[in-house]
């Protein structure tokens, strides 16, 4: 019998869709048993959020501060031959709570010389976020085997209007009734299912052996070139927004509202103004930068950490 731990956080219940769909061919299988572990926060993260909130979170996401977390579920001195984690990027990070999770003493001993394999639903800036958990994961000594991403297939733009409208409402609907779907399509949710499949066999022989290239054949992971020097440079500013914010305080403290709603000022200048002019130098790199650009999409499309700090 081989056991798979599943971690997963999510808010509006997108992931946990994307995560039993995925889980599915290995649920039916009498030969596996699957242990589920939503994270839970002490302190509720609200949905819908309110303007103010979704900027609050901003400084903490980046740096990956943890917050509290309920005690898990799940043994830690079980010795499980997977671990899944399944999780949503906040500001080019994962999610608080996800954060929280890696730097757990339970994290530190469940995923210690195990396989992972990392699942992601998004918008569609995963990269620095993936690049952070490959690090803690590494640090505790577990291995990423494989990594699967599910995102928003609108264009970067709509994409922003869309998935702010639905944070910041709770619908998921079509905004305006002009605006595409927010989100991860139905179905490639429900197609996700055949990754499923890939671990299964995978889990099957006596050592888990999964193939990152294989899984990127049937669409696991696809790197948009662009979006490489995109988030590298927006991962720039945020670093400095980020300090700005936190030295005013911790979360919530009125002392940083200002700060906090600069940063608000700031996001929408940078999606009205900056974004598209980002998006064109991007492009435009891109076909410069040939060669670089084509080992950086290598880089992002396996799963080895750099050796050093970018
Ligand atoms: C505060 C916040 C920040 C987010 N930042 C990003 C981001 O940097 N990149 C991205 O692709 N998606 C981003 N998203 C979208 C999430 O990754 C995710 O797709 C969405 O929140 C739905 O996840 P759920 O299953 O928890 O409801 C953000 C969402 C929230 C709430």
């Amino acid at each position: 019998m081989k056991k798979i731990l599943v971690v997963y956080y999510s808010q509006s219940g997108q992931l946990t869709e994307i995560v039993q769909s995925v889980l599915a061919p290995l649920k039916k299988n009498e030969n596996i048993s699957v242990v589920f572990e939503e994270i839970r926060p002490q302190k509720h993260y609200p949905f819908p959020w309110s303007r103010h909130q979704f900027c609050d979170v901003f400084p903490e996401a980046f740096q990956e501060t943890p917050c509290k977390l309920e005690p898990f579920g799940f043994n830690s001195e079980d010795e499980f031959d997977l671990i899944i984690l399944a999780y949503t990027v906040w500001y080019l990070s994962p999610s608080i709570p996800v954060s929280a999770f890696l730097q757990s003493p339970e994290a530190q001993k469940v995923i210690r010389h195990r396989p992972v394999i990392t699942l992601i639903g998004c918008r569609n800036m995963w990269l620095l976020a993936q690049e952070k958990v490959k690090r803690r994961i590494g640090a505790i000594g577990g291995e990423i085997k494989g990594n699967i991403v599910l995102m928003d297939r609108a264009m970067n733009l709509i994409g922003i209007v869309t998935i702010a409208a639905w944070m910041l409402t709770g619908k998921k609907d079509r905004f305006l009734r002009i605006f595409p779907r927010p989100g991860i399509s139905d179905r490639d949710i429900q197609e996700s299912g055949r990754f499923g499949n890939m671990i299964l066999e995978a889990l099957s022989g006596e050592k888990m052996d999964l193939d990152q290239q294989a899984l990127n054949r049937h669409g696991a992971v696809t790197v948009i070139a662009a979006y490489i020097i995109f988030e590298q440079r927006i991962h720039k500013v945020f670093t400095i927004w980020s300090k700005f914010i936190s030295q005013k305080g911790g979360p919530a403290d009125p002392q940083r509202k200002i700060r906090v709603r600069l940063f608000f000022y700031y996001l929408l200048c940078a999606i009205i103004l900056i974004a598209p002019l980002a998006t064109l130098v991007s492009w435009i790199v891109k076909i410069f930068n040939r060669q670089k650009t084509k080992t950086a999409v290598a880089y992002f499309s396996q799963n080895q950490p750099k050796t050093r700090t970018e």
